[in-house]
């Protein structure tokens, strides 16, 4: 059965056929055949289709693409956010708390946590969601994640080096072998993807040399990476993201000349280089700078938009948020951010079904009670989201 949706007023593609950019197509319609996109273009040019639906002149964009969450988790850490609004820096340290709570909750509450985000993140736009573990850090907690996350999508990451656990404090080498040995065993089978929280020597998370062992071997098992860099100091992590061939590298607040001229390199030869993915609910949810889009841009790099949506350093689920706070705090147009929240974060996962609405994609949409996507970042904090079409079905 094919379904016309029309008396769309703006319809944003991300299909260069419709010009460069966001691809926009004024009084547009778009016809949806098996779960696919099988025809868009201006309203008055569309074929029949069996059903049509009539849109009332709102804008129509791919589902977001949030490539950035870690949505299974236990417990909440409300005081901590507290704490932080009055003074309290971030530094990753209350993420034992999570991994408390998360190992000691059962399997359930788990999957119900996980259920209830993800519900919640459809409901506003986003179709398609990565999900990470990283708050077990022992090996049967980080497979209880991974395999709830799988069931709820594609796009899972092993993370068990998020944090060095208390039992391994004056152990650091013994984690690393637990992570890349039985920890890796155990989880390779339930993700897509391998990641490690990477910065500078005695904080929190990993150094280059550890980080690199973990995402070798990740790599080794069949998984493919990507790096938490760069969020807490400047660092290592970006360009060891671009020299293992990292599909994206996230947060990526504290940049070098050398961090954004690695990144565009790693796109000069043709091949999938390495997104930067930036997530400045965070840097709110932290009190912490933004990321220098405008300079990420300039250099030609793609760079994603995701919620990194977590108990601790920021806890949101919406990619509208995230759009507005780009556009407010990092100054990105909304066109770019809209581009970044939708086929950058597909870039980010090496996606080429999501994130656009080119003949042939899937038919995830987002319709917006609003005339145009410049509505996401002048109406911030406003339900926008009118409904929600996913593999060609309103959900
Ligand atoms: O992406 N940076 C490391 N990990 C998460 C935060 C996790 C937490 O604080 O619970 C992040 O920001
Ligand atoms: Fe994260």
């Amino acid at each position: 059965m094919s379904v016309l949706l029309t008396n769309i007023g703006e319809l944003v593609t991300n299909d260069p056929e419709h010009g460069a950019g966001l691809g926009v197509v004024p009084r547009a319609a778009v016809v949806v055949e098996a779960g696919r996109i099988a025809w868009t273009g201006p309203a008055t040019r569309a074929p029949a289709a069996d059903v049509a639906v009539d849109l009332g002149g709102r804008c129509v964009l791919p589902g977001f693409v949030d490539s950035h969450s870690h949505t299974v988790f236990a417990g909440d850490r409300a005081a901590e956010f507290a704490a932080r609004m009055t003074g309290e820096p971030y530094t990753g340290g209350g993420i034992a708390t999570t991994v408390a709570a998360t190992r000691a909750a059962g399997e359930e509450t788990l999957r119900a946590r996980g259920q209830a985000l993800v519900r919640e993140m459809l409901g506003q736009g986003t179709t398609t969601v990565e999900i990470k573990s990283g708050y077990g850090q022992d090996v049967a907690t980080e497979a209880r994640m991974l395999r709830i996350a799988r069931e709820l999508t594609p796009e899972t990451t092993f993370l068990g080096a998020h944090t060095v656990p208390a039992e391994y404090a004056d152990d650091r080498a013994g984690y690393v072998e637990l992570v890349t040995g039985p920890m890796l065993a155990a989880c390779a089978p339930h993700a897509r993807w391998i990641d490690v929280f990477c910065e500078p020597a005695a904080t929190t998370a990993f150094d280059e040399d550890e980080a690199r062992t973990v995402l070798l071997a990740g790599m080794r098992a069949g998984l493919l990476a990507r790096v938490h860099g760069n969020q807490l100091a400047p660092g290592p992590g970006v360009r060891l993201a671009v020299e293992v061939g990292a599909a994206s590298v996230d947060h990526c607040t504290h940049l070098s000349d050398a961090d954004v001229d690695a990144l565009a390199g790693s796109w000069t030869e043709g091949a999938a280089g390495t997104v930067a993915t930036l997530l400045p609910a965070v840097e709110f949810s932290t009190r912490s700078p933004y990321p220098d889009a405008r300079r990420l841009l300039a250099a030609g790099v793609p760079v994603a938009l995701a919620t990194d949506c977590n108990p601790g350093s920021g806890y949101s689920s919406s990619m509208s948020f995230v759009v507005a706070l780009a556009v407010r705090e990092m100054r990105m147009s909304p066109a770019e951010a809209v581009w970044s929240a939708t086929a950058g974060g597909a870039a980010a996962l090496r996606r080429d079904d999501v994130g656009d609405l080119r003949v042939g994609a899937r038919a995830d949409l987002t319709v917006l009670d609003a005339p145009n996507h410049l509505y996401l970042a002048y109406r911030p904090g406003v339900p926008l989201v009118h409904e929600v079409w996913k593999d060609g079905a309103q959900v």
